[in-house]
């Protein structure tokens, strides 16, 4: 289709491959840095279906598969998510740069690892900070008399043994995303930007009216 609009003249606009490849330069970046500005996509939304209707939380970016266009997100293998997605393995992830005004929009088929390789891969990059995530007794979601932290009274951060560290990687799930499309949204005050990277079924890419 033709279009009489055309691009500010004052702004160099990158091609939609390069745009691409921005993008997942950012998402990878975002997990090796320590910079605020730079790791902005760390924590993203995943929104899952349901019987009851849409659900959605926070989570952290856990790896990025450039190569290959995948995602991961580690949970515990008991939490309402990980039921949600097993009936549906579809779900949106939602990732957005404060700094840069930009909005990723990641359609991505899942699937759950919780006792193979690839799952035993991911659970070595959880540090023993993050063990305790993992050691919760009561069912994650379940109702507490009292509010409780997580994990056991005799766990404290930085005092996480062997036998802790066992009982943890029982409950862990490493949740692997096969992105499926990209959205890209880019606000600015010239204009904002939109366009969709397509992988499957077939590969395309597209700039779209925001
Ligand atoms: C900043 C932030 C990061 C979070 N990271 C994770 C995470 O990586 N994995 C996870 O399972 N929950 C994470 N949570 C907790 C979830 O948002 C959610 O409360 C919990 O996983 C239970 O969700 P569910 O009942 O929908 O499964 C995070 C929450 C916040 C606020």
């Amino acid at each position: 289709m033709s279009s009489t609009h055309s691009t500010p003249t004052n702004v160099t606009t990158p091609s939609l491959s390069e745009l691409e490849k921005t993008c997942w330069q950012q998402l990878d970046q975002s997990i090796h840095t320590h910079d605020s500005a730079t790791a902005a996509f760390r924590n993203m939304t995943v929104a899952t279906c349901t019987n009851r209707g849409a659900d959605a939380r926070i989570v952290v970016l856990r790896d990025v598969d450039v190569a290959h266009k995948y995602v991961w997100f580690h949970t515990d293998a008991r939490t309402e998510k990980v039921l949600q997605l097993e009936e549906f393995p579809q779900a949106m992830l939602l990732f957005w740069n404060e700094q840069e005004q930009t909005q990723f929009r990641l359609t991505v088929e899942t699937r759950l690892h919780t006792d193979d390789y690839l799952a035993d891969e991911q659970w070595q990059k959880v540090h023993d900070g993050s063990v305790r995530l993992y050691l919760s007794e009561p069912m994650p979601g379940s109702v507490q008399e009292h509010p409780y932290p997580g994990f056991p009274d005799h766990i404290n951060e930085g005092d996480i043994n062997a036998d802790d560290r066992a009982a943890a990687r029982l409950n862990f799930a490493a949740i692997e995303c096969r992105v499926l499309c990209m959205e890209y949204l880019k606000l600015s005050k010239q204009g904002q930007t939109r366009a969709r990277f397509q992988y499957e079924p077939v590969s395309k890419m597209v700039w779209l009216a925001p």
